[in-house]
């Protein structure tokens, strides 16, 4: 009686001994399995190429560009300060990140060394107006007059001529953007991202954070490089957005990326059919006229610096 036991004790272990071990692995299988490392990752755009021209059929006003694409757009205003914005330029050229200054006339025309270091480095510059004035105040021959200026100014210091250009606080009446875009050919860019890096108390931790939080595939980020605090943040908060796996664009090159082709008449027979494109504002009633008037009102207090 022993004997028979013992087999039947011996096989019921042998059993769960072999059931374990073919569980095992199983639930590895699963994990395997888990789309993780097959998914498909995007194909990016070639950030080292800095195309001159904006596609024909972009849009008159930018906050963010729409796209899945992780690329951003981080922009630098108000400057360029003849010590901060060579620090900066240090930091983004170890890390191989190009940027665009929205430069002051009056500083371009004071610091042309540093326009031509921004511009040799391989970022984009725009306009951001002679003085820094709120354009809303202003009648359309003095915005014109700044804007000019500014152009002519970036244009002799570096031999590039600015593409876009940013009004003061982000102010700006929809007929004086339509005259500035007839006049000049620039897109208004606005921001999606403000880490309000002007504004007092100022703490390198406060724009990390804001950055941090706000950035998303398309943004556009607003900062200063004319406060110490905001250059100092700078290398926690690139470094944060590149292990995020965020690649870095100009401005021009995150419209570029990410402006479907313009669909030139019907598509021909056989042909793979094109994406319909979102138009430059069809009216000046839109939602994004809105956002040129909302995105400011946080910025119109002459606070924030020149
Ligand atoms: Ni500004």
């Amino acid at each position: 009686m022993f004997l028979p036991r013992l087999f039947v004790l011996l096989f019921c272990t042998a059993t769960m001994l072999v059931a374990q071990g073919a569980s095992t692995p199983l639930k590895i299988e699963v994990r395997r399995a888990l789309p993780v490392e097959e998914e498909p990752q995007p194909r990016l755009p070639d950030t080292a190429a800095l195309p001159r021209v904006l596609p024909v059929n972009r849009k008159s006003v930018y906050s963010r560009c729409e796209t899945t694409l992780p690329l951003i757009a981080i922009t630098f205003d108000d400057g360029p300060d003849p010590v901060l914005t060579p620090r900066l330029l240090d930091l983004l050229k170890q890390r191989g990140i190009h940027a665009t200054f929205f430069l002051v006339g009056k500083n371009a025309a004071a610091f042309p060394d540093v326009v031509r270091r921004i511009v040799a480095e391989g970022h984009e510059v725009g306009n951001h107006s002679w003085s820094h004035p709120l354009f809303t105040q202003l009648g359309q021959e003095s915005v014109e007059s700044q804007l000019r200026r500014t152009h002519d100014a970036i244009l002799k210091a570096c031999g590039t001529a600015p593409l876009l250009y940013r009004p003061p606080y982000g102010a700006l009446r929809v007929s004086q953007r339509a005259r500035i875009e007839k006049t000049f050919g620039y897109p208004a860019i606005l921001w999606d991202v403000d880490p309000q890096d002007w504004q007092h108390p100022r703490s390198a931790q406060k724009v990390y954070d804001a950055v941090h939080s706000q950035t998303r595939p398309g943004s556009i980020i607003l900062c200063h490089d004319i406060h110490e605090t905001t250059v100092a943040a700078m290398p926690a908060t690139l470094d944060d957005l590149t292990a995020r796996g965020y690649r870095f664009a100009t401005v021009t090159q995150l419209i570029a990326f990410t402006t479907p082709p313009e669909m030139v008449g019907p598509p021909a027979p056989g042909s793979v059919p094109q994406p319909s494109i979102p138009l430059a504002d069809p009216s000046p009633a839109t939602a994004r006229d809105d956002a040129v008037k909302g995105g400011d009102t946080k910025h119109e207090k002459p606070v924030h610096s020149p």
